[in-house]
């Protein structure tokens, strides 16, 4: 650990007012996603569930990519006094301010759902990502009226606080784990191995049991047993504290859902699935067994005496 990154970590246990506000700010955003089936599906899209991992981070290197390119083109320009390099530069800089709108729209809706303890850098991010944004517009709009200079001058400032808040998105996922996979990591069994007595676990009631020495949340419905991994893979929740409907788990702290039957993501924020087990009931005990290759076909319950 560096002695920046120890800096940087108490300035931001410092700015609990920003987390505080970016905290209530999120909500807001987070419960107009949850607000109907489609306005969830839409924040699935911009989260990247269907990518299997975050989005966001694809876009940015586009834009990024546009405007760090379009600074060098500036500079070329200015050093030969080329009017074809500073046009190269403002196309660049036009083709990274368009690209930043999808940026922001998938960072906006990561942020709805951050994980608590990187409230105040995710809140940050998104400020300066704000501000430069208000610096490439004025740039695109300079360089549109023929005041190529000015536009530099705008576009400079805003490409040094883009690498600033390019460097706290990279302390957002590799000190704060955003959009990484927090899911536990199982060896794969050979055999079924017995986690509980079936007496012990009643219809729709979740139980959390230990298994390789990590969570699996085990829940029975109907003639199912259902088993997947307890800690959710968005920020690490406990889904056996979760709400259960149609054969899936929401997870208590962001809502993501899980298919309980493979693990799969259902909804987002979660982009990478939960481990999937295999279940059933032998001879009065649940038995659990890891899916090869995240394929889960169904064990062969037998529960119904123990109804
Ligand atoms: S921890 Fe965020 S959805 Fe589960």
């Amino acid at each position: 650990v560096s002695l920046l990154d120890i800096e940087t970590e108490k300035a931001m246990e410092q700015l609990t007012p920003v987390a505080d506000a970016g905290t209530k700010v999120s909500l807001v955003i987070h419960d107009v996603f949850l607000s109907s089936e489609g306005t969830r599906y839409i924040a699935d899209f911009l989260h990247g569930t269907w990518l299997g991992h975050p989005l966001h981070p694809v876009l940015t290197d586009i834009t990024i990519g546009a405007w760090a390119m379009a600074g060098i083109f500036d500079a070329a320009g200015a050093i030969t006094d080329s009017d074809e390099l500073r046009k190269v530069g403002d196309h660049l800089t036009t083709a990274g301010t368009i690209s930043a709108i999808p940026t922001a729209i998938t960072g906006l809706t990561d942020y709805s759902t951050f994980p608590e303890p990187s409230a105040a850098p995710a809140t940050l991010h998104a400020m300066l990502n704000t501000i430069n944004f208000g610096f490439y517009i004025a740039s695109v709009r300079a360089r549109r009226r023929g005041d190529h200079s000015r536009g530099v001058l705008y576009s400079t400032i805003g490409l040094g606080l883009t690498a600033v808040s390019a460097w706290l998105g990279g302390k957002l996922v590799y000190t704060y784990k955003v959009g990484v996979d927090h899911s536990d990591k199982f060896e794969k069994p050979e055999r079924w191995t017995t986690v509980l007595d079936a007496s012990s676990l009643p219809m729709r009631t979740p139980k959390r049991v230990e298994y390789d020495g990590k969570p699996v949340l085990i829940y029975r419905e109907g003639a199912e047993v259902y088993a997947i991994g307890a800690t959710c893979s968005h920020a690490g929740g406990p889904l056996n504290e979760g709400k259960f409907s149609r054969g899936c788990v929401e997870c208590p702290w962001h809502q993501s859902v899980f298919n309980l039957e493979n693990g799969h993501v259902v909804h987002g924020p979660a982009t990478h699935p939960q481990p999937g087990f295999e279940a059933r009931i032998e001879s009065g005990k649940v038995q659990i067994r890891l899916c090869k290759d995240r394929e889960c076909r169904k064990g062969n319950p037998e529960g119904n005496e123990y109804h």
